[in-house]
């Protein structure tokens, strides 16, 4: 789907792995990470012209340390070691591995001694030193035979090294950091000695995966769960440009969604788009699977299983569809086949739309070669309006795990309102994108307040606003005060039931971000 010319990261656990393949995507060359034990024989079949061996934790002499397979080093192709990648192949290569008598962290300098196509363009910054990020316990301390020493660090023997015969390069430093300002030019060396063609972009990414959906679905039917979040949305938009009427999205309204949302969904893709729509209004049936349930985690499982069961039906109703299109992203797909790396340990959660078991449908994956960013990317070159493609992240679940305990008709209203009214105020304000995600959480609790001449007994609502990278660890956000006190304004002012508003101060962990 992405093209013949492609590079492979092994990735052996380092943080940076994601990174390296972004890099090499940003030069035009589509680039996969795969898992540490890929084989030569599937390296080779799969047509990467080069391989980049990531950083990692461990230390190449450990019992069970992830390595290459040695062959690898015979098998023809351009291979770049990086860091844990670079001693890997000075240690599988004869070469001397030893614990470094410092670690190194952070900046450093490496003295150039030696002269390599993949430094060619790169000039040392003052002298013959080059400004490089390192983060290793490990050094290289004699380069295997064949090999010649590019420079040095004043803790680091062997900071770089080639075998130009065979074209094995390696470095002790991450190119593919920020903090190593040459580390692009290194690397998009390293892509021409591959011999690799630098054509993968957005458009021609959605055009030749287009023509794959045709190829592969022909005149069959493809079913997509559309949920409203971004990836089941730029999914359907680029089945639905491959097939046209061949598809049919489902989606069901389970009542948890914010207010508007299952309107917008309905106008974006059913008017806008002309997509053959099946908007199923479940809202009752979850309703009443929810009935008299307060346990977060039943919530989530009878939740769950609704969506199946409506699922089930309604597909029954649709008529034979051979085809299911899903969302899944990159990070999904390496979270299941990392030896250990950083994708191992993202995202714990579930989603809602679990498919049932016995059904069998064949998968279409249109986007399980992306990042999330890059999804948005596609999304703004279909043309899916700004509010889906930046729309923060949203449970499956969606209200039911933010009205806490009985979740009701009448209660979900409330919250309904109240959240409207922080996701006005928050776009307004200009936070939508810095912010992971802002909300509205109602709580089980009435407090007592005063309204005029009245004494009230009402909901108290919290609010939630937080910042993160990727859900595993978040920040309360420091919103401006009079921001907070808009907000609270509004909400007592504006919803019935409300005469509290609090802000929630708690980071994750050791909270979470949502408050079941
Ligand atoms: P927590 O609350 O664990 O949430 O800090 C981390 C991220 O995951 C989202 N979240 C869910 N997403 N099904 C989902 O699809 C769920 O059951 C669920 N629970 C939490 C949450 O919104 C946050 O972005």
């Amino acid at each position: 789907m992405a093209g013949d010319e492609k590079i492979a990261v092994l990735d052996f656990g380092a943080q940076y792995t994601q990174l390296i393949a972004r890099r090499i995507r940003e030069m035009s060359v589509y680039s996969e990470i795969l898992p540490p034990n890929t084989s030569v024989a599937a390296l080779l079949q799969g047509g990467y012209r080069g391989v980049v061996l990531s950083g990692g934790p461990s230390s190449v002499y450990e019992n069970g340390a992830p390595l290459p397979s040695s062959q690898l080093f015979e098998a023809g192709i351009p291979v770049l070691g990086i860091c844990y990648g670079m001693q890997a192949m000075g240690y599988l290569l004869g070469g001397d591995v030893v614990p470094s008598e410092r670690r190194e962290y952070g900046k450093a300098e490496i003295e150039l001694t030696g002269r390599s196509p993949l430094f060619e363009g790169v000039r040392p910054d003052a002298g013959d030193r080059l400004q490089v990020w390192m983060s290793h316990g490990d050094t290289v301390r004699r380069p295997p035979a064949g090999f010649s020493s590019l420079g040095s660090t004043t803790n680091c023997p062997v900071a770089a090294m080639a075998d130009e015969r065979r074209r094995l390069y390696a470095v002790q430093f991450h190119p593919e950091v920020a903090h190593t300002p040459q580390g692009g030019t290194i690397l998009s060396n390293f892509l021409d000695l591959c011999g690799v063609k630098r054509d993968w972009s957005m458009p021609s990414f959605i055009e030749t995966t287009i023509d794959a959906i045709r190829a592969r679905v022909g005149s069959d039917r493809v079913l997509c769960a559309l949920s409203g979040g971004v990836d089941s949305s730029v999914v359907a938009l680029l089945v639905h440009r491959a097939i046209g009427d061949q598809l049919t999205c489902m989606f069901v309204d389970n009542g948890l969604l914010r207010k508007g949302e299952a309107e917008a969904v309905v106008h974006t893709f059913r008017d806008n788009f002309k997509i053959n729509l099946d908007h199923v209004d479940a809202t009752s049936r979850f309703l009443e699977a929810l009935r008299d349930v307060t346990d977060p985690e039943v919530k989530r499982k009878r939740i769950g299983a609704e969506f199946i069961a409506v699922f089930e039906d309604e597909a029954k109703r649709l008529g034979h569809i051979p085809w299911l299109a899903q969302g899944t992203l990159y990070p999904d797909v390496i979270e299941s086949v990392s030896f250990k790396g950083p994708s191992a340990t993202i995202k714990t959660h579930h989603n809602v739309g679990g498919l049932p078991e016995n059904m069998t449908f064949k998968l279409l994956e249109p986007l399980r070669e992306l990042f999330k960013d890059e999804v948005r990317r596609v999304g703004e070159v279909l043309g899916l309006p700004a509010d889906i493609v930046w729309r923060q992240p949203f449970p499956g679940p969606g209200l039911a795990v933010r009205v806490l305990g009985d979740v009701t008709a009448e209660r979900l209203d409330v919250l309904r309102e109240a959240d409207a009214i922080v996701q006005e105020e928050i776009r307004a304000a200009g936070l939508e994108r810095e912010l992971w995600q802002a909300f509205a959480v109602l709580l089980p609790v009435r407090t007592v307040g005063v309204m005029g001449d009245f004494r009230t007994y009402a909901n108290v609502v919290a609010l939630r606003a937080v910042t993160s990278q990727d859900a595993m660890t978040a920040d309360w956000a420091r919103l401006p005060y009079d921001l907070l006190g808009r907000i609270s304004n509004r909400i007592i002012n504006e919803v019935h039931g409300v005469n509290r508003v609090a802000y929630d101060i708690s980071s994750k962990p050791p909270a979470t971000i949502e408050w079941e």
